[in-house]
């Protein structure tokens, strides 16, 4: 090697590999080599190994195994946000002409997915407003529905779904139940537990906690039945006549479908370097999670009892009607997104928003600080007001994510900006 140009891309040696580093490794490369030609022939014909990061990196792998086991599925699949694990799973077991059945309050970005993007692409979606009810989406379900959807903890209300009940009704049809438990994480519920088939969660959330990357992750309980007639593109073989998904990977077709098709074509890529990030956050997962729940089950009690504050919605609260179900899904804590709504509407939440000085004006959720946001025009300026009210959003309505602070400072700056409210009135 003479040149600079080769010299600057091949000089010196190549790191060792022999080390084994306590903490995980970034594979911070797009992809690795071929020791070579034989291997380069064996890794394309098995699969086995590691070409390109977009098809597989080491240190996403290892969070991905993580994931898996915390929820206590088959496999996992990281992606680059949330939204692109929803996307890629929707479009991953529905397609054009098929259906799916949602309920009705979950995630506004989801919502506008259903509604406005798979639409274009030929499919369509129901909504079950109580999604509590077996029957409500058993009326829903027509011959071409591929997917029931839903959020464990519905984002904003802190509402709980009764999972077993809507898992119920999937595997009556033979259909998968998809959990966004987001706003739950493994360590509160594990929906796979339940029934559900799939598991989603936004990374970006409580799962890295530290609130600087984005994420999505999809974990499969690895049970897809390779005898259903639903899913072709899982059980006939393939455009060149190779074996199906289902003929070569069995119960775990739908998450394979998932990596190798959805992850591999549509690329929504996570960076390892997030991968890492995303890891070092679950780490600390579980003692994050049972102070933040701690913390807001002490903050919505705090708000309950306040006379500017017309309602909260916390499931933890023994007057809430989702209480009982909490109790039953829900025992280690009922998690720290919730909203409360002020008597004096948008007014009295912007005089209050804007007088905090601990908690962040943002939006986002799941961060070990706590956030605040005004919903009606902010995340659901969309909606039509019958469609807020529908959704039990009011004018005064906040959602919060209670972080890890501690919980006499979080209430002193609530009281601050109660304080503004009254000063309004004044
Ligand atoms: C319940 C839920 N699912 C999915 C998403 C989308 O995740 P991301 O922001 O990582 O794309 C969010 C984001 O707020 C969410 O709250």
């Amino acid at each position: 090697m003479t040149g600079f140009a080769t010299r600057q891309l091949h000089a010196g040696e190549r790191p060792d590999s022999g080390v084994t580093p306590r903490a995980l490794p970034i594979y911070l490369t797009a992809g690795f080599v071929m020791d070579d030609f034989d291997h380069a022939v064996d890794h394309f014909s098995t699969g086995d190994g590691y070409s390109y990061t977009r098809v597989a990196n080491p240190t996403t792998e290892a969070v991905e195994q993580r994931i898996a086991d915390l929820e206590g599925g088959a496999e996992a699949v990281l992606v680059g946000s949330g939204q692109a694990a929803v996307a890629i799973t929707l479009l991953g077991l529905v397609g054009a002409g098929q259906h799916i059945v949602s309920a009705a309050q979950i995630y506004e970005g989801t919502r506008g997915l259903l509604l406005d993007n798979l639409t274009r692409h030929g499919i369509e979606t129901d909504f079950v407003d109580d999604a509590n009810n077996p029957d409500a989406w058993e009326a829903a379900i027509r011959p071409e529905t591929r997917v029931l959807f839903a959020e464990s903890i519905p984002n904003p209300r802190n509402e709980v779904l009764d999972i077993e009940a809507v898992a119920s009704v999937a595997r009556r049809h033979g259909i998968p139940l998809v959990v966004d438990s987001t706003l739950a994480t493994p360590y509160l519920v594990r929906p796979l537990e339940h029934g559900a088939d799939v598991v989603i969660h936004s990374a970006s959330k409580f799962f890295a906690g530290h609130g600087a990357v984005l994420g999505g992750v999809i974990v499969d309980n690895g049970a897809f039945d390779v005898t259903s007639t639903l899913f072709p593109h899982l059980t006939a073989p393939s455009r060149t006549g190779a074996p199906s998904f289902a003929q070569r990977l069995g119960g775990r077709a739908r998450i394979g479908y998932l990596r190798e098709v959805m992850g591999l074509r549509f690329g929504p890529t996570l960076s390892p370097f997030n991968a890492f990030l995303i890891g070092q956050g679950i780490e600390t997962l579980s003692l994050r999670v049972e102070r933040q729940s701690a913390n807001a089950l002490g903050v919505a009690r705090w708000l309950a009892a306040q006379p500017e504050v017309h309602s909260v919605d916390y499931s933890g609260l023994d007057d809430n009607p989702y209480h009982a179900l909490a109790q039953r899904y829900l025992p280690n804590g009922q998690g720290s997104v919730f909203s409360f709504t002020l008597r004096g509407g948008t007014a009295a939440a912007g005089a209050f928003i804007d007088a905090l000085e601990v908690f962040t004006h943002m939006t986002h959720l799941g961060d070990v600080r706590s956030l605040i946001l005004h919903l009606a025009t902010t995340s659901h300026n969309q909606r039509s007001p019958e469609q807020l009210e529908r959704a039990g959003i009011q004018a005064g309505s906040i959602r919060l994510s209670i972080g890890i602070e501690d919980l006499p400072d979080l209430l002193a700056d609530l009281d601050r900006g109660l304080a503004a409210v009254r000063a309004l009135s004044v």
